[in-house]
This record gives C-alpha cells, structure tokens and sequence, in this order.
C-alpha cells in the first residue's frame, strides 16, 4: 500500500520538515530501536492532546518522554543517585526510568501524576528528530490504544494513516519490543513493565529490584491492561501437542523455533531459525501483523523460554491472548 505521508529518514532534509511539523503542534510518527512512536512537542500540551485523540487513548495512560542526552533528561525530570549508574551504562537504549518530574513537563503528558517517564532511545533518526525539534518529543507507541505495535513504518500507515501529519521511515526496528519501564520514586527500583532491557542485566546492577508490584500492584494505567498488544484475531499460547484443531479451522502458528508438523496450520511464523531470542524478539510484532492480516479463525502460540528477552515476549504474548495474563506477570489483583 503507498502511502505518501511515508518518508524515508534518508531523504534529503526529511528530519528537518519533521522536526518543523513537531515545532508547529503537530505529530509526527518515528522510528525508534523498539518500537515507532507517534511523537508531539512534549511542552505543547494541545498538540500531546491530540496524541491521546489519535489513538484514542484514555487520558489518564501517561506518555514516555524522549530526551536526546542526560541533560535534557534532567531539564524534565528529578534523578536519584542510582538512576546515573543506569544512564551511564543503558543510556542510549530500551530502558525508561520513571523519576519524580519538573514544572516544564505539562500534566496532560504524565496524565496528572507527579512522576514522568523518560527515555533517550538508540536510533540515529530519533536522536535527530528530537534535537532538530528543540524540545523533548512525547511519544506512546504508534498504533491504536490496545492493538499490536507497530515495528515497520507500514504498521504506522495500517493503522493511523490519515491521522499523523507524517511517518518518518527507518526500517525495521532493531529491538522489536518496547522499553523496559524501570521505576526509581520509591524505595527500591521496580519493574512496571518487561522489555527490551532484561531484568537480569538490571537486577546485576542495582540488586534489589521489585518485579511484582509495580504494574500489576500499584495504580493500574491503561497501557498494563491485561489484554493489551491485542491482535484481531483471537490467541491462545498453547504447548505443542496439548491442541486440538477442527477440520474447519484455520489456523496460524507463531512458534519461537520450526514447528514438527508445520502441514496442520494454514500459515506458521518462525519467530527465529535459530532460537535466538534476539531475533525472536525483533519479528514478535512484525509476524503478529502479518497473522492478524490473514483474517484466520485462531492464533496458536508456543510459550518461549521466560528468561532474558523471553520474559518481555510472554509478557506480550499473555496480554494478546484471549486467556489473558497468568503465570509470572499475573495481575496481582
Ligand atoms: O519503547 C517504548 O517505550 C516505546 C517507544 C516509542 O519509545 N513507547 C511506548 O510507549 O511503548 P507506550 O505509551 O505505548 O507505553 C508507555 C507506558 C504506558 O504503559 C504508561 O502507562 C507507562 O509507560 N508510563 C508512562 N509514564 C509513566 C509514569 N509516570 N509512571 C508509570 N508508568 C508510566
Ligand atoms: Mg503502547
């Protein structure tokens, strides 16, 4: 599908016309290492309303803002003594630090809560984007509230195409997940959500940190939601040989590495040849859309080792699938 509103991040001054279109109030979408945002002036609070309006996302789900170096980082927000070890060693990359946020961050952007979220993302076009524009870019993934990520800016045009002013095109994104969200306002660090960071490299920095109570303890945000990353097409995540298919049925298979008997399903997704959980992670979103696009009746997922990557791919997993949550990232409630 071509979709003029599509521009390659190479083209000519493309940065430049998008960074004027952030300046003047309006949206851009972007590539980042995880997954594209849909990104405004992060300090013009009509142009973040209208994020909340495309997506059509509730208003109290708050936005993660994206800084280009730690000093813009701490021009928004208020960063305790471990938070630099952090930024030293996963700065730029997928992780989010939750810190406690400054008068220059408008409410709209952290849905009224005295904390804000803030990230300096890994990908060259982001990094230009927001220095470009002047101003810290906020930015929710950029798809519809509650639907699969987009990881291609093809997934952007499927989705919102006529609602963004543009879509800044960087190719796949490396990482394929979103950031990992680290909370550092309490006492000791705490995990609102997996990601693209493993919680084994955190833990090996900081030692203590909390993985159970904060998303699913604390005060519940749309964006953890139980079904969440959600496909059209129902899913369930099913261990080889427990599943039973009817003759009618179509169905397609997502499996972390090739399937014994791939001639059941109507279509299967190799999430990695080689059982790389690096690669698996990159095409997660990538293969749930191309599924979704197939119009089929089921969706079978295997469940992936939960360690590393692993834990942020169920996590995901979990929240597309009709059963919802269980197991380690159960809701606690
Ligand atoms: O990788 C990513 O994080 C991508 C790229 C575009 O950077 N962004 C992303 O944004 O995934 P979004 O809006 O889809 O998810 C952001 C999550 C939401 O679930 C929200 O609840 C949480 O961040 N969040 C934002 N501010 C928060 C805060 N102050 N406290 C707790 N959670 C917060
Ligand atoms: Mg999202």
């Amino acid at each position: 599908m071509a979709n003029s509103r599509i521009i390659p991040v190479s083209d000519g001054n493309a940065i430049e016309a998008a960074a004027r279109i952030i300046q003047n109030g309006g949206l851009v979408a972007f590539p980042t290492e995880t997954v594209y945002g849909l990104g405004a002036d992060a300090e013009n609070p009509i142009a973040v309303a209208r994020i909340f309006e495309v997506k059509a996302r509730p208003r109290i789900d708050p936005l993660i803002v994206h800084v280009a170096d730690r000093d813009m980082a701490e021009y928004y927000g208020v960063f305790p003594q471990k938070a630099h070890l952090l930024m030293e060693k996963f700065w730029p990359g997928p992780l989010t630090l939750v810190v406690s946020k400054k008068e220059t961050i408008p409410a709209i952007v952290t849905a009224g809560l005295d904390t804000v979220a803030i990230r300096i993302p890994a990908h060259p076009a982001a990094l230009d984007l927001i220095r470009a524009s002047g101003c810290a870019i906020a930015a929710p993934s950029a798809n519809l509230f509650g639907c699969v990520s987009p990881t291609e800016a093809q997934h952007v045009a499927e989705q919102l195409s006529d609602k963004v002013d543009w879509i800044l095109d960087g190719g796949p994104c490396t990482i394929g997940l979103e950031s990992t969200i680290l909370s550092l306002s309490g006492d000791t660090p705490s995990i609102m959500r997996p990601g693209g960071t493993s919680i084994e490299k955190l833990s090996a920095l900081l030692g203590s940190i909390d993985i159970t109570s904060g998303v699913y303890g604390l005060p519940k945000v749309p964006g953890q939601m139980e079904r969440h990353y959600a496909t059209h097409t129902p899913m369930d995540i099913i261990e080889e040989d427990r599943e039973e298919i009817k003759p009618t049925e179509r169905v397609g298979l997502l499996c972390f590495s090739p399937p014994g008997f791939p001639q059941k399903y109507e279509v299967v997704e190799t999430l990695s040849n080689s059982g790389n959980m690096r690669e698996a992670a990159a095409n997660l979103f990538r293969s749930l859309h191309r599924l979704d696009r197939m119009k089929l009746d089921r969706i079978i997922a295997r469940p992936v080792p939960e360690e590393g990557l692993g834990i942020a791919i169920m996590d995901r997993l979990r929240r597309c699938s009709t059963r919802g949550l269980s197991g380690r990232w159960k809701n606690s409630e």
